[in-house]
């Protein structure tokens, strides 16, 4: 859908300008990389879309040919995903607009709970939170918000589909302070909506944006006073109202809280009729910090250290049927990646290489000269690199906080031919490596339990065992349904607990040990008699 990716390759006389700190700092600076959260069919796609159109990424001819267009287009993904077991694709679309480089991150559009979307997330610095005007917060952009929260990324608000029938304004932003623990701040505010949606109210310049009957390019401005006409014209005076107590009672934005986290700025709009998306992305450009300070084991990496470091947080196969690779994609945490530069990957000790670093854009691929911190570069990569690992100029240093969710199914495989058990073994430890699968080995030898957080995994798991190794497998339940990574200050409590709960007991691919629990009240009963103990539902790269 998205058309062509902009270049990225720089003139010579640019590269050069770019060696020197100053310039390597504005490079640096000007990066924001950010995700987009929220509940299916709130319209991600389409915000997705026009946040492209205004940073002159594509071009659609008309929006009535894009529509039918990105239907085509993400159909023909499904099938793909489908036919070929890949999961999800999660690409990266750089845009540049008034000065900024915007690296969106996008995550996966099907309706599963998804571990990649929320690794994705680890790589964002901030995020858009698309709230569908009538329905307000939903499941899954709360359970999104909480993986931001986790990280204190800020999150900007975009409510959208304004010119359908909504819920009151005013409501719309309690339901936020009080389902998110968020505290809001709008920037705009809703003229009216539904068919009365005349356009938004900016709180700070106290103008006014109105949406244009005729053409979704919508740049009329008024003062207050036509509003005032306007509204009376319209019998919509309760509106002057509304915006008396917005002034009066809302809370003015807070940039420190923001970049905190505890504070949305709020924006309203409709992304199908392009309207309210220059003072988002403006919003955006202004309020969202360039790449962040990242915390790695033996010290704080800050964004603008001369030297470059990056983390893995999704490893992509079968990108490509002509390229039967994988790709790991890196998000860069400092300094610059210069194509052909050797870089140490942390884990194994080893050199590598960087000698085909790939932009992606939606479908499209583009070999990397260089990119600076923020950026999210791709690694073609045959299973050296694993989801977390950090790849550095040389320093010993790993990132941390690349989460790992437990599972929300357990099962155990059934393999058609018994005699390639140990093809399944291989074949399990590689897509667990790649993010594929939780895989969970019993200490006592029994046989080993998948584990997946969404329902879809298990038939990616099933044809990517089909396609990839030529096994067959079904799966079957297990009188296990929960697995929590199991953690302890003393470490002779945590020997006790694993010797006097061995039949219970697994480690997962890194070996670290997780407990295995046949419901939430055995669950419960076990952390009532170990309170020392932790069972945590998150593990993260340490
Ligand atoms: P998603 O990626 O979050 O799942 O949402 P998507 O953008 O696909 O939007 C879901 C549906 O909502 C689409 O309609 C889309 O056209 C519509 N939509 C998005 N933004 C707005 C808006 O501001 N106003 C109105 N009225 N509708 C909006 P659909 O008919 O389900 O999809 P399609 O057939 O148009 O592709």
């Amino acid at each position: 859908t998205c058309g062509k990716a902009q270049t990225m390759t720089m003139t010579e006389t640019a590269r050069q300008a770019a060696d020197r700190p100053d310039a390597l700092d504005q490079e640096i600076s000007r990066r924001r990389t950010f995700a987009i959260i929220s509940h299916p069919d709130a319209g991600k796609t389409t915000l997705t879309e026009k946040l492209l159109l205004f940073g002159g990424a594509i071009q659609l001819a008309g929006q009535v040919r894009a529509r039918g267009e990105r239907r085509r287009t993400r159909s023909d993904w499904m099938s793909i995903e489908r036919d070929r077991g890949i999961s999800v694709v999660t690409s990266v679309m750089t845009f540049e607009y008034g000065g900024n480089v915007f690296n969106l991150l996008d995550t996966p559009g099907h309706e599963d709970f998804s571990e990649d979307t929320y690794r994705t997330l680890t790589a964002v610095d901030a995020a858009i939170m698309v709230i569908d005007a009538a329905k307000g917060i939903e499941d899954r952009t709360r359970k999104l918000f909480e993986v931001c929260r986790l990280r204190d990324i800020p999150i900007v608000t975009f409510i959208n589909k304004m010119d359908r029938e909504t819920r009151d304004p005013f409501e719309v932003l309690d339901e936020i302070e009080k389902t998110l623990a968020l505290d809001t701040a709008p920037m705009t505010w809703p003229i009216g909506g539904g068919r009365d949606f005349l356009g938004t109210y900016d709180i700070e310049t106290g103008k006014v944006r109105l949406m244009n009957e005729t053409s979704d390019d919508h740049n009329d401005m008024i003062g207050d006073n036509a509003l005032t006409d306007l509204l009376a014209s319209r019998n919509m005076d309760h509106v002057a109202e509304e915006l008396e107590l917005v002034r009066d009672g809302c809370n003015p934005f807070d940039l420190g809280a923001f970049r905190e986290g505890t504070l949305t700025p709020v924006y309203w709009g409709s992304a199908l009729r392009n309207f309210g998306i220059k003072d988002l992305l403006d919003g955006l450009a202004r309020f969202s910090p360039p790449p962040r300070d990242q915390a790695a084991d033996k010290r704080t990496v800050h964004a603008n250290e001369a030297k470059m470091t990056a983390f893995v947080f999704k490893i992509q196969a079968n990108m490509d049927p002509n390229h039967r690779d994988r790709i790991a994609f890196i998000r860069l945490c400092s300094g610059k990646l210069t194509r052909g530069m050797k870089v140490r990957h942390v884990r194994s000790g080893k050199q590598m290489g960087l000698h085909t670093p790939q932009f992606f854009f939606a479908q499209e691929r583009h070999i990397a000269d260089e990119a600076y911190a923020g950026d999210v570069v791709g690694l073609p990569n045959h299973g050296t690199l694993r989801i977390g690992d950090t790849l550095t100029e040389g320093e010993d240093l790993t990132f941390v906080g690349v989460p790992n969710f437990a599972p929300e199914i357990l099962r155990r495989v059934r393999l058609e031919d018994a005699m390639k058990a140990k093809k399944l073994k291989q074949a399990l430890q590689e897509l667990a490596e790649e993010g594929v699968v939780q895989v969970f080995r019993p200490v006592d030898g029994s046989p080993a339990l998948v584990g997946f957080v969404g329902a879809l995994q298990l038939d990616v798991l099933q044809n990517r065992l089909a396609a990839e190794y030529g096994l067959t497998v079904g799966f079957e339940g297990s009188q296990y349904t929960l697995a929590r990574w199991i953690a302890a200050e003393d470490g002779k409590q945590l020997d006790e607990f694993l010797a006097a709960n061995r039949s219970a007991t697994a480690e997962d691919v890194d070996g670290d040990p997780v407990l295995l629990s046949t419901s939430g009240y055995a669950l419960n009963y076990v952390r009532d008699k170990w309170p020392k103990i932790r069972f945590a539902d998150i593990k993260e790269t340490q």
